[in-house]
C-alpha cells in the first residue's frame, strides 16, 4: 500500500512539472497520453487497484482517481492557457518589450521628384518617354551635332563599353530616338539614368538621374520655351519663385541657355547655398538645333522646338534641402522614411 501510494504521488509531481512545461498543444498531447494514456502508469496503477487487499481498495481507488483527476484538471488548464497565448514566450522573453514595427517601404526623394517633375509637364501636354542606358556613340553624341572630338566624348568623362557604345553621359539621345518614330508635335519629357566618370562628392556622382525635355512643333517661339520652364518652375518651387535664363552653349540647342531660379533659402538676397549670388542653376536648355531635325528627317524650315535637361539628384537636394548628394545613394532606410508626402 505504501508502495502504492508514494508511487502515485510520484507520478502526480512529474505528471504536474510535465503539463506545466508543455509548450504546445501538440507536447502537451503527448504528455496526456504518457500519464494518462492506455497504457499509461497511471492506468495501470488504477487497473492494480483490485490486486489490493480488500481494506485498502477503497482508499487507494480515491487516491488514484484524485490523482488522474487533478492531472485531467491541469491539462485543460494548460490547454486553454496555450490557446490563449500561441506563441508563447520562450523562457528568459521578456513580453514587455514593444513590438516590431512592420517595415513599410518609402519612395526615394529621386523618384518623388522626378513623378512630381513629368506630373508637372504633362498638364502641358508631355509624354513620357525611355531610352537604353548602353547607348551608341552616334545616339550620345553625333546625332545631337556633337562630332566625337568633341571633349563631352573624351575617354576622360565617358564609360565607354565597346568602341561605338557608351554608358549615355545624359537622355538627350532620347530626343532623336523619338523623333525617328513620330512625327512633330512631340512632347516628351525623360527620366533616366545618365553615367560620367565623373568624381563621387559633395556634388558629384558617376550614376545619376535626368529629366529630358523636348517639344517640337510648327511654330514654337521662344516665347513659349521662356513661357514653359517659367511655368515649370513656378509649380515646382513654389509662385514667388523667378527664373532666369543666361546665355549659354550646347551643341544640339541654338541659342543655348542655363535655367536659374531664385535661391530657395535667400530669396535672391546672396547666401552659401547660392554662393551669393541668389541665383541657383537648375538646368540646361534651349531651342533645338536645326542640324538635330536634319538628323532624324524632319523639316527645319517648318519645325521648331525647345529642349531641356535637368539633373533630378540636384533639385531633390534643393527641394529637401540636402546637403550632400551621396546621401541620396545610402541605403539607409531611416532616410528614406523622411520623404514620401503623406
Ligand atoms: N544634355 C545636357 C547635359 O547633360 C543637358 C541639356 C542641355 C539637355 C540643353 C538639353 C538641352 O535638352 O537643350 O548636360
Amino acid at each position: 500500500m505504501e508502495v502504492f501510494l508514494s508511487s502515485l504521488r510520484e507520478l502526480e509531481e512529474s505528471g504536474a512539472a510535465a503539463i506545466a512545461a508543455a509548450a504546445a498543444p501538440e507536447e502537451l498531447e503527448r504528455v496526456r497520453v504518457e500519464y494518462l494514456g492506455r497504457k499509461a502508469r497511471l492506468t495501470q496503477l488504477l487497473r492494480g487497484v483490485r490486486e489490493l487487499p480488500e481494506e485498502q481498495r477503497p482508499e487507494a481507488g480515491a487516491e488514484a482517481n484524485r490523482v488522474k483527476n487533478r492531472l485531467l484538471e491541469l491539462l485543460d488548464q494548460r490547454a486553454s492557457q496555450l490557446a490563449a497565448a500561441p506563441a508563447a514566450a520562450a523562457p528568459g522573453t521578456d513580453l514587455t518589450l514593444p513590438g516590431r514595427g512592420r517595415w513599410r517601404g518609402a519612395r526615394h526623394p529621386c523618384t518623388l521628384v522626378a513623378d512630381e517633375i513629368c506630373d508637372i509637364f504633362k498638364e502641358l501636354g508631355f509624354v513620357r518617354a525611355r531610352g537604353p542606358e548602353a547607348e551608341t556613340t552616334w545616339y550620345n553624341f553625333t546625332a545631337l551635332n556633337t562630332p566625337l572630338d568633341h571633349p563631352a566624348a573624351d575617354e576622360q568623362d565617358t564609360f565607354y563599353l565597346a568602341e561605338d557604345i557608351v554608358l549615355r553621359t545624359h537622355t538627350s539621345p532620347v530626343q532623336t530616338r523619338v523623333m525617328e518614330k513620330w512625327k512633330p508635335p512631340v512632347r516628351i519629357v525623360v527620366p533616366g539614368v545618365v553615367y560620367r566618370r565623373d568624381p563621387f562628392d559633395a556634388s558629384h556622382a558617376p550614376a545619376f538621374e535626368q529629366i529630358e525635355g523636348l517639344a517640337v512643333d510648327e511654330g514654337i517661339s521662344f516665347v513659349e520655351f521662356k513661357a514653359s520652364i517659367s511655368y515649370f518652375v513656378r509649380r515646382f518651387f513654389g509662385e514667388d519663385t523667378a527664373t532666369r535664363f543666361r546665355p549659354s552653349f550646347f551643341p544640339f540647342t541654338e541659342p543655348s541657355a542655363e535655367v536659374d531660379v531664385s535661391c530657395l533659402l535667400c530669396h535672391g538676397e546672396g547666401c552659401s547655398a547660392c554662393k551669393g549670388t541668389g541665383w541657383i542653376e537648375i538646368m540646361g536648355a534651349g531651342m533645338v538645333d536645326p542640324a538635330v531635325f536634319d538628323n532624324v528627317g524632319y523639316d527645319s524650315e517648318r519645325y521648331t522646338g525647345f529642349a531641356f535637361g535637368m539633373g533630378v539628384g540636384r533639385i531633390a537636394m534643393l527641394r529637401y534641402r540636402i546637403p550632400d548628394i551621396r546621401l541620396l545613394y545610402e541605403s539607409d532606410v531611416r532616410f528614406l522614411e523622411q520623404f514620401e508626402r503623406a
